[in-house]
Order: C-alpha cells, then sequence, then structure tokens
C-alpha cells in the first residue's frame, strides 16, 4: 500500500432523515466499519442539510442554497462515497436525488458535477420489506454513473430492517455484517488503489 494516501476519506450519508432510520443506522455502521479498517469516515445527516425541493427559478434568484455549498465542500474533501439508499416504490427518495440534484450544479464557474468526477462510491440498503430496498439500489447505481461516479459492483440490502440490528447498533445476522466489512474494505483498497 503506498503511503500518499494513508487514510482514504470516505463521506458517509442515508437518503433518509428520519430519527430512527434504518438506513442512517446501516450509514453509521459503515462508517464505524470504514474507521475501523483504516479509512476516515465523516457520517452527515441530511437531515442537518435541509434544502428546498430543486427549482430552476429558485436557483436563478437565490443561487444554491447554504446547504448545498456546505455538502459541496464535503463532497470535494473526500474521495469516496458510502450510500445507504431507502426505497421509496421502487425508487431512491426524493431526498437523496434533490441532494444530489442540487449538488450537481454549477456555482460561481465551479461545475457541479466536477465535483463527482473520480469518486469511487460503495451503495447499502435496508428497509422493514423482504428484499431490503434493493430496487432503489440498482436506481442509485444508475444515478451516480450518470453523474460521473463509478460504484463499486458489491453492495448490500438488509431486509427486515425492525429486526436486524442489535443495541449496540450492529447487524445481528454475521454474514450481513462481514458482508458490510467487505463492501468497506474493497471500498477503502480501491481508493488505494485509484489515489496511489
Ligand atoms: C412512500 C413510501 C414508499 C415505500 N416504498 C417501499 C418500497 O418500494 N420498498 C420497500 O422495501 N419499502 C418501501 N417503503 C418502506 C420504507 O422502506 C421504510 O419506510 C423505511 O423505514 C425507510 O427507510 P428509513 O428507515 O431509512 O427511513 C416505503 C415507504 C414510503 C414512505
Amino acid at each position: 500500500m503506498t503511503d500518499r494516501l494513508p487514510h482514504p476519506r470516505v463521506l458517509v450519508f442515508a437518503g433518509s432523515s428520519r430519527t430512527g432510520s434504518y438506513n442512517k443506522a446501516l450509514a453509521r455502521l459503515a462508517a464505524e466499519r470504514i474507521e475501523r479498517l483504516g479509512g476516515r469516515p465523516t457520517f452527515i445527516d441530511l437531515r442537518d442539510h435541509p434544502m428546498p425541493l430543486y427549482d430552476g427559478d429558485l436557483e436563478a434568484q437565490q443561487g444554491l442554497p447554504e446547504n448545498a455549498l456546505v455538502l459541496r465542500r464535503g463532497l470535494a474533501d473526500h474521495e469516496g462515497l458510502l450510500i445507504a439508499s431507502p426505497e421509496y416504490n421502487g425508487f431512491i427518495t426524493p431526498l437523496l436525488k434533490n441532494s444530489l440534484d442540487w449538488l450537481t450544479r454549477p456555482h460561481e464557474g465551479e461545475s457541479g458535477l466536477a465535483l463527482f468526477e473520480g469518486k469511487l462510491a460503495a451503495l447499502v440498503s435496508a428497509s422493514p420489506g423482504g428484499l431490503g430496498g434493493i430496487r432503489s439500489l440498482a436506481l442509485a447505481r444508475q444515478l451516480l454513473a450518470n453523474i460521473g461516479v463509478t460504484v463499486l459492483p458489491d453492495q448490500l440490502a438488509v431486509g427486515r430492517a425492525a429486526d436486524a440490528f442489535d443495541e449496540g447498533g450492529q447487524l445481528r445476522d454475521e454474514k450481513q455484517m462481514e458482508k458490510l466489512d467487505a463492501i468497506c474494505r474493497r471500498l477503502i483498497d480501491s481508493l488505494h488503489r485509484l489515489h496511489g
């Protein structure tokens, strides 16, 4: 391993603002695992960065919301992304889409898309349903590819999420825990290879 990027930085967030969000729980756990595996994660809660629904008139009149600028800076400071994507009617959530839409807009001559270029992402999801929100992952993958992000093939969809976490926030299922670790490890290793 090169020492040029000893601790790849990974921005970790979920597409849900809900207090008891399973996806936030999964994102927090992923951040914990990334740190343990030698990465430098930053967990952000999109609830702390509310933005209006994207509107071209609003953008023309007021520019980007302050929170979009905060997230842009966060994005610029990280080489990797780990996103926990909840599933609404087989899709990604409006929160995730809206946040990414604002982030891709240009600001003061700087392209929003350029911020995503070269980023590497991993995707996970959780749902109370049996499929764990897996349908949202295909769409999140497509959206990220559209904006220039390379997404790792490995993913984890945690079904029956209401019972999936123990009191300490760990996944009860050992195999799911191993899968999450494998995803985080691959993300870190790939970031090393990409930036080394
Ligand atoms: C509008 C809406 C649509 C939903 N559609 C799906 C769905 O298609 N598949 C699924 O597994 N869960 C679906 N759910 C249930 C969510 O998975 C559940 O609310 C989950 O807790 C959301 O993620 P969170 O816990 O991170 O907030 C839906 C929930 C809402 C509010």
